[in-house]
């Protein structure tokens, strides 16, 4: 569905998806947009939900050490970020796609590509009518399982950590005003948000945790503890969804091969911590669609030569700092005492000193679009 912000700039595009309709509107994924990527929705004119419904925070909190310490976004940046499910943006560009009448097929299998080095050629069945379609350029938004990564050569860079996240949704007021990310003994807990109603949260876990070992007696315990300061309590409410998401890092460089662009998960996965996936995905679209315009407007093919090189420059500082969350909040079960002790001490630099607290709210409300 990120194609459609390629539409949004002026450029014709026909969006394959294999994923079905309900499928995408149902799914309950990170959301924290970055500042500068509340401007880009705005300018594409997807703004008015994401307004009405979205929740500015200026600020969040880092708990550790039994106390929470609040990084003020808008005193260190000038900017703030925007809690807004990732499933409301789909549903906002679908809905924005079928404002527009361009074509949008949900549901397409037997999705090949061929001869994308020169004049691309795709293959898809879609509502048991097979099809071909000739491309000029082409736009590879499929995720980290679609198909077009393997039409380009590249040098995959990978780390699995060796914890994951169980997330769960919960009917229940959120028991702080913005986010918290914890760092305690027993491992790392985030509390987060979708709407004054529906509180969002995170535990550490193992990687391959059966989300059904938790039951919500036990999920409530945990986040108590974890997040427990002087003075907190925790709001508990129904639970309506559970699941365990793993960790990882993964990037593959180049981006591009002839006439193939990957933007977003088909080329870079990031660790949750720090919400930084759907972001990047903006990024890259974003970066991708001046230069397709610059291409079909003018034949000026400098900006899509470069593509790679600009979107990567990003995209590594993202991995850093989405590793460097990951690596700051969790725990480590090989880690010794020193290692505890480094982490702690980093926690109290960024939380103590303002030059360290610039350094993570810069991050956090998102570097500059190239
Ligand atoms: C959420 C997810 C994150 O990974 C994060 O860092 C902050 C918030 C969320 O789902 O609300």
């Amino acid at each position: 569905m990120l194609g459609h912000l390629l539409h949004q700039a002026g450029i014709d595009t026909i969006i394959l998806e294999t994923r079905s309709r309900p499928h995408i509107e149902n799914r309950i994924r990170a959301g924290v947009l970055e500042s500068r990527v509340v401007d880009a929705l705005d300018d594409a004119g997807l703004g008015i939900r994401m307004h009405a419904q979205g929740l500015p925070h200026h600020g969040t909190g880092l708990l550790f050490g039994g106390q929470t310490h609040r990084i003020d976004f808008q005193a260190l940046t000038g900017r703030s970020v925007m809690v807004y499910g990732q499933h409301e943006v789909v549903r906002d560009l679908v809905a924005a796609r079928d404002a527009s009448a361009q074509p949008l097929y949900f549901d397409c299998s037997d999705v090949t590509l061929e001869d994308t080095g020169t004049a691309p050629r795709l293959r898809f069945t879609h509502a048991g009518v097979a099809n071909e379609l000739e491309a000029t350029l082409v736009a590879g938004c499929d995720g980290f399982h679609g198909i077009c990564r393997g039409h380009v050569p590249h040098t995959a860079y990978d780390r699995i950590y060796p914890f994951g996240w169980l997330g769960i949704l919960a009917d229940a007021e959120p028991s702080a005003h913005e986010l918290v990310y914890a760092n305690h003994d027993r491992g790392f807990a985030l509390l987060s948000m979708r709407s004054p109603t529906v509180q969002r949260m995170y535990l550490q876990c193992a990687p391959d945790e059966d989300p059904e070992a938790w039951s919500d007696d036990r999920i409530w315990s945990e986040l108590s503890t974890r997040l427990a300061t002087d003075g907190f309590e925790l709001r508990t409410g129904r639970i309506t969804q559970k699941g365990v998401t793993p960790m990882r890092s993964f990037v593959a460089a180049p981006m591009q091969h002839g006439h193939l662009f990957l933007a977003g998960d088909s080329a870079h996965i990031v660790p949750p911590t720090g919400a930084k996936g759907m972001n990047s995905a903006i990024a890259d679209v974003l970066l991708l669609a001046r230069a397709m315009q610059a291409w079909f407007a003018r034949n000026d093919d400098t900006l899509l030569q470069t593509y790679s090189d600009t979107a990567l420059r990003r995209v590594w500082k993202v991995q850093r700092f989405s590793w460097w969350m990951t690596t700051l909040f969790h725990r480590f079960d090989g880690a010794n005492a020193f290692d505890r002790q480094v982490q702690q001490a980093e926690l109290d630099y960024v939380t103590s000193s303002e030059a360290g607290a610039r350094a993570l709210a810069e991050n956090y409300v998102g570097l500059p679009l190239t």
